[in-house]
């Protein structure tokens, strides 16, 4: 039988509210209701709300895996990133705020310090959102998207598509697809898997998202290889921007201290939204007229 979206709504909404420790939003029921009738918004969806239901099994199917406690990006294959929606699924890691203070960080450092960008790699790019975003900001860079593998290059590259963003995508470990292609980055940036703790991984993280994207028996093993091949990879004037693990500082501090010339390059650890440390910035300057 016919129902309206008002009735979708509070039967889907009785259902969930049965498990009391399932946590859900009605947001989201909206959303999954949006999804289902292919509105374009909230808006057109409260126009139609005492409208008829447009596919009641899909919304349904969807409302159930709600219930199984499946994050509600990968339901409706979209996770926001800034003003970008980013499509996703179980392959990559959904994008979170932090990483939005990475790249927003980084955007206007570039900016305001006048930082060359001609050539940038977002290297383990997942779902690719940092890179589009970069790239509608440096329109003219050259960016590079990089991941270990083949599954997540696709729906980076289908984001890539759906925005018309001209990024080149490479296959391969860390910073390997650079390296063995002599590319020379004025910036790199890279939100690693760096979580060494199992603990530390909430167990909806744990059933749905890619491990490998997360967790890493060694957390700082990937800026390690980054700061042992700078060299190889980065121009004489470089800056590196990463997302770090809040307990990473006195690690890095030491591994930087180990590969760098400390007279050629600043560093400063940031901390994020939330207010732990989580960014790590490092400018450098091998040039001959430098210091
Ligand atoms: C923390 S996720 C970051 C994804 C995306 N950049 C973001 O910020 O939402 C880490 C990414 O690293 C990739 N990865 C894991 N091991 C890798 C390796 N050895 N070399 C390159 N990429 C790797 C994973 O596939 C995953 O997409």
């Amino acid at each position: 039988m016919a129902q309206t979206n008002r009735d979708a709504f509070i039967k889907a909404k009785k259902f969930l509210s049965q498990f009391k420790d399932l946590e859900f939003y009605d947001s989201e029921i909206y959303l999954l209701l949006i999804k289902a009738n292919n509105y374009l918004n909230f808006t057109e969806l409260i126009k139609h709300f005492d409208e008829n239901l447009v596919n009641p099994e899909y919304f349904f199917r969807n409302i159930q895996r709600i219930k199984e406690g499946e994050p509600i990006q990968y339901v409706t294959g979209e996770a926001p990133f800034f003003d970008l929606d980013i499509k996703v699924n179980s392959n990559v890691l959904i994008p979170r705020p932090e990483t939005e203070g990475l790249t927003k960080f980084t955007i206007d450092y570039i900016k305001k310090e006048n930082i060359p960008h001609k050539v940038i790699a977002d290297v383990c790019t997942g779902s690719g959102c940092i890179a589009i975003y970069l790239k509608k900001h440096f329109p003219d860079s050259d960016i590079y998207a990089t991941d270990k593998y083949k599954d997540v290059l696709e729906v980076a590259k289908s984001n890539f598509e759906k925005y018309q963003a001209n990024i080149i995508t490479l296959e391969g470990n860390r910073l390997e697809p650079l390296i063995s292609r002599h590319i020379r980055l004025d910036v790199l940036i890279s939100n690693p898997p760096y979580v060494e703790k199992m603990e530390d991984i909430e167990d909806k993280v744990k059933k749905y998202e890619p491990l490998n994207a997360i967790y890493i028996q060694d957390g700082t093993k990937f800026y390690e290889s980054y700061f042992k091949h700078h060299k190889e990879v980065m121009k004489d004037k470089f800056f590196m921007a990463f997302e770090i693990n809040y307990d990473q500082e006195e690690k890095l501090t030491f591994l930087i201290r180990n590969y760098f010339d400390l007279n050629k390059i600043q560093y400063k650890f940031v901390k994020d939204i939330f207010d732990k440390t989580r960014y790590l910035f490092i400018k450098g300057d091998y040039s001959e007229n430098s210091k």
